[in-house]
């Protein structure tokens, strides 16, 4: 068993931000990006997209920026119990044993921590919600598209991706980024080596270019211009526009991202040139500024722990 996946992961669900910021990004996110508060408590707030997800963003209050948590959906209760079990094979510690999951839409998981000290949670059975949006004109994020994480060893992380959580690795950009899947998007997580372990930045799936723009035209008028796009990337084909938080946290608005058939998928390698990562012309290359930002501080992670 111990060669098996831990669990067959269905979606990105939701991440969790730390940062000394709490209360501004969460200003942020609710009344410029796009995204609706559905829960908060001392120093943090949940935040919804217009799609199915109880909640797609955590804020919470915090010495430094750091990433607090990625959450996936698995199907069932007893698949989150096997994972427990499987974890254990593979001699993973657990941070939270499968049980109720004490925070806002409940559900029953399990919590662990990656190589790097990066929290990991498998969830099920979270409250439904209905779609808050069904005529799709609002120009809101429907759910999380990806994250980005700078790693220290993209090898290591890959591998630890591939093998225990069973993702599927669907592109490289040289061996700079890898580009991972869990369902047919052509990716839901991706690495960057970097100097240190950090969050890279997040995305948020808008439904389609239109409403991607339209996401972009809001932020104007709130006197936020993007600090790299848009464009059109070539792994993945996704629209990407990214800016920044204020908290200085990058998140992006995304739209179109390829979808995998898995079984006629073969993975590539890009190669990073302006052709390729800016397949439309209109980006240029990503400024000093934004880079910086995506590099972001050194985070040692397993705050859980401090
Ligand atoms: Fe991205």
């Amino acid at each position: 068993m111990t060669g098996e996946p831990i669990a067959r992961l269905r979606t990105l669900r939701s991440v969790a931000l730390r940062t000394p910021e709490a209360s501004r990004a969460a200003e942020f996110y609710q009344h410029v990006w796009g995204l609706s508060q559905i829960d908060g408590d001392d120093g943090t707030t949940w935040l919804r997209g217009s799609g199915q997800e109880h909640h797609i963003l955590e804020v919470r209050q915090a010495e430094q920026n750091a990433l607090g948590k990625i959450a996936f959906a698995v199907a069932t209760p007893r698949e989150v119990d096997e994972a427990a079990a499987r974890l254990a094979a593979r001699n993973i510690a657990l941070v939270a044993e499968p049980g109720p999951l004490d925070q806002a839409g409940g559900g029953y998981g399990l919590r662990f921590a990656d190589p790097e000290g990066r929290l990991v949670e498998l969830s099920t059975q979270v409250e439904a919600v209905a779609p808050r949006d069904p005529s799709g004109i609002e120009a809101v994020p429907r759910k999380l598209a990806h994250v980005v994480l700078n790693t220290v060893d993209i090898d290591a992380a890959c591998a630890f991706y591939t093998t225990v959580l069973g993702m599927r690795v669907s592109d490289w950009s040289e061996h700079q980024m890898v580009f991972l899947r869990c369902n047919s998007d052509h990716h839901v997580i991706a690495f960057n080596q970097a100097s240190w372990t950090s969050l890279n930045h997040v995305a948020y799936e808008m439904p389609s270019v239109d409403h991607f723009m339209r996401g972009i035209g809001r932020l104007r008028h709130h006197g936020i211009t993007p600090k790299w796009g848009p464009g059109r990337h070539g792994p993945g084909n996704n629209t990407f526009s990214y800016f920044t938080d204020p908290a200085g946290l990058v998140c992006e608005y995304t739209s179109e991202v390829e979808q995998v058939e898995e079984d006629a998928w073969l993975c590539r390698v890009w190669r990073r040139v302006p052709e390729l990562s800016d397949l439309w012309g209109t980006a240029g290359p990503p400024s000093a500024d934004v880079r910086s930002h995506m590099a972001g501080v050194p985070d040692t992670g397993r705050w859980w722990e401090k």
